[in-house]
């Protein structure tokens, strides 16, 4: 979940133009600070302490947060059999591959995902949407990239959903992911977005990304070969952890 009702409303209510504006002007200068001033929120979304020495990282792993309480189960990667119900909305399959810079497969790696609900609204006791929850569907999912790097979830498209950022301020449908890796210190998180979104372009957080390259492989594709007949519709997104074609994670520039 973005920056919404859990850090109230920012003083000043920027307009659209106003941060149109400071994202061309930051843009120009590089890679995203982790302040980026259109979106208002990322100043609260950084550590500001100095990275904490770790003298014991075996140690560290024994007490951090582990892949979950059970193990991955065979329904994790379908979010719509998670309720006695179908949840409502256009279901979708979205699958791709995690690679590293050679292409390589990255197998048996946690993937995360979380996301709002067809109405735009995530089950949370954060979120004051005025949307309707959707009582057969909590919004979160996960599994485990087989042999080839690949990675499957059966979900719901979600909605764009209202922000506080600035005046009429709207996020594009997306979802959220994260990457374990081998232990916690190396998780990723990233955005993965929808082909032709009118909101990609009033986005603060997608414009961040500078390089437009780089912000179109935030962006799934429409792949027929990925739709199950009569059942859902797909979505093909690869993610490359690192190299000249790497996907863009949440992590700013220091
Ligand atoms: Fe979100």
């Amino acid at each position: 979940m973005a920056v919404r009702q859990q850090y109230g409303k920012p003083p000043d209510r920027l307009d659209q133009h106003v941060v149109d504006t400071e994202t061309a002007d930051v843009r120009a200068s590089g890679q995203p600070p982790r302040d980026f001033p259109p979106y208002v929120g990322s100043r609260l979304r950084h550590p500001r302490r100095p990275p904490f020495p770790v003298r014991d990282p075996e140690a560290v792993e024994l007490r951090g947060p582990v892949f979950g309480a059970t193990d991955v189960g065979p329904l994790d990667h379908d979010l719509t059999a998670h309720h006695r119900g179908e949840p409502l909305g256009e279901r979708i399959t979205v699958s791709g591959r995690i690679v590293d810079r050679g292409g390589r497969p990255v197998a048996g790696q946690l993937a995360e995902i979380w996301q709002a609900n067809a109405a735009g609204r995530y089950a949370h006791q954060l979120d004051r949407h005025r949307a309707p929850l959707d009582p057969h569907f909590t919004g979160f999912g996960r599994c485990l990239t087989d042999a080839d790097g690949r990675y499957s979830f059966t979900t719901i498209k979600p909605g764009a959903y209202p922000w506080q950022n600035h005046e009429n301020a709207w996020r594009p449908a997306h979802i959220h992911f994260s990457l374990f890796g081998t232990a916690f210190t190396q998780r990723l998180i990233t955005q993965m977005y929808f082909p032709g979104d009118p909101l990609l372009t009033y986005d603060p957080i997608f414009l961040a990304v500078p390089d437009e390259a780089a912000r179109s492989r935030l962006v799934a594709a429409y792949d027929p070969r990925l739709s199950v007949p009569d059942w859902s519709l797909g979505y093909r997104w690869d993610i490359v952890l690192d190299g000249p074609s790497a996907t863009t994670f949440e992590e700013g520039e220091r």
